[in-house]
């Protein structure tokens, strides 16, 4: 019952299990790669700073303020430690997209004045299926004067090295290729990318909100310039992310997209979100405890799914086999209707491609960038696995799948895919 609010307690009752069916249980959680559950050492770490120290991090008059700087220095720490970076290199920001249009913009307003180029309009290079919160960042960038080539993908996925070398020009300032992609997992060659750019001078920045904290990578032996993370994506909270940036491989310039403060060396104006900071930095120091270890879980699971399905010889597997995220799945299903998908996976909470998709009923740009036609990528089911995922779930999910594939193709055959 909500407590009625009177003169002297105005209190809301926020127990809202009375509005919740006790009888809906809630399916089993495997939607990943739109958004992970805040794990609980993260929303421990989080606590103290939505109650108690609730200190304004720029305040630097009083304790209730040096409580906060110590807390997002620790924070910056903690991030830099999982990604071998510096703490200095870490921007806070309010997610990824935040990240993706303070990089790419960021580094547009730097080369568009005409002071800086005498009128050259800078080009930058992406492909095909980085998130939108690239793409539409660069159609804006259009708009500021800049030139953009957007690289195709092969038939897993992944670009073409060769393609990439063919595209750099003289006006080149910056390549932004994501590390890994939300919808099919597939991981880009961003160490030879790194490479390329680094030999020409060019800005390399890549969107790394999928991979951070599922996949073991450094910094340090990558020549990576800039990159974006996101809390959600990696058992933190939703609104705080980051933009790494890293000026050890050349100097360059990088704008403010935002005005009204100085926080975050004058590059991201605005009183900082105190506790999702904690909350990110403890979510990094979590995964690096166990990155290896837990990948190896993941991909396990990947592999009992994954050849499950691949018995049922009409399903297309989406993405590569190896050089893929561990905790993705992606499926397409030929002539099967949508409402069989929907009650065969009853009790499975995914996802049929990006979340920030899931309202536009065209085809994910990502497929049909790969080549499927409309009715294959509008029939497709992505799985995203994670910490919490267990034996038991899968083995429920991957018996629903198979009662599903059989009623719809047949009787299973006998493949089994090769080694991810
Ligand atoms: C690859 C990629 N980039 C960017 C984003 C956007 O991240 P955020 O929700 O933190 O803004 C997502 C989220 O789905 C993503 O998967």
């Amino acid at each position: 019952m909500l407590r009625e609010s009177n003169s002297s307690n105005p209190g809301v009752n926020l127990n809202l299990s009375h509005m919740t069916p006790k009888s809906v249980p809630m399916p089993i959680y495997m939607d990943h790669n739109a958004t992970t559950p805040v794990d609980p050492r993260v929303s421990q770490a989080m606590a103290p700073f939505l109650a108690e120290q609730f200190g304004n991090a720029s305040s630097s008059s009083h304790a209730f303020g040096w409580q906060a700087q110590a807390a997002v220095k620790k924070a910056r720490e903690q991030v830099a430690a999982l990604l071998s970076c510096r703490a200095a290199d870490v921007i806070w920001t309010s997610g990824a997209t935040e990240s993706n249009n303070l990089a790419l913009l960021g580094v547009v307003r730097a080369f568009c004045s005409p002071a800086v180029r005498g009128g050259e309009k800078p080009h930058i290079i992406t492909q095909v299926t980085e998130h939108k919160a690239v793409l539409e960042v660069l159609d804006a960038a259009l708009e500021w004067g800049a030139e953009v080539t957007v690289l195709g993908v092969d038939q897993e996925g992944l670009i073409s090295l060769a393609e990439l070398e063919k595209a750099f020009r003289p006006s080149t300032v910056m390549v932004s290729i994501m590390m890994a992609n939300n919808e099919i997992g597939a991981v880009q060659p961003v160490a030879e990318i790194g490479e390329m750019c680094n030999k020409r001078g060019v800005i390399f920045h890549t969107d790394a909100a999928q991979s951070a904290c599922k996949y073991a990578f450094n910094l340090q032996s990558l020549k990576i310039d800039m990159l974006s993370l996101s809390g959600h994506k990696v058992y933190a909270p939703k609104g705080v992310g980051a933009l790494i940036v890293r000026k050890i491989n050349r100097e360059f310039t990088l704008k403010p997209i935002l005005f009204g403060g100085e926080q975050e060396q004058r590059l991201r104006p605005g009183t900082l979100n105190v506790p999702g900071i904690v909350g990110f930095g403890e979510a990094c120091a979590v995964a690096a405890l166990d990155i290896k270890e837990e990948c190896k879980r993941l991909h396990a699971y990947q592999k009992q799914i994954l050849d499950a399905v691949a018995a049922f010889p009409r399903v297309k597997i989406n993405g590569p086999l190896k050089n893929r995220l561990c905790n993705n799945l992606s499926f397409s299903f030929p002539d099967l209707p949508p409402d069989d998908l929907v009650l065969g996976l009853s009790g499975v909470a995914y996802s049929s491609g990006s979340a920030c998709n899931s309202s536009n009923p065209r085809p994910s740009h990502v497929l049909k960038a790969m080549g499927l036609d409309d009715q294959l990528a509008r029939s497709t089911l992505r799985l995203g696995l994670g910490r919490f995922t267990t034996d038991e779930e899968v083995s429920v999910v991957i018996d629903k799948l198979v009662k599903m594939l059989g009623k719809a193709y047949g009787a299973k055959g006998t493949a089994t895919v090769q080694p991810l």
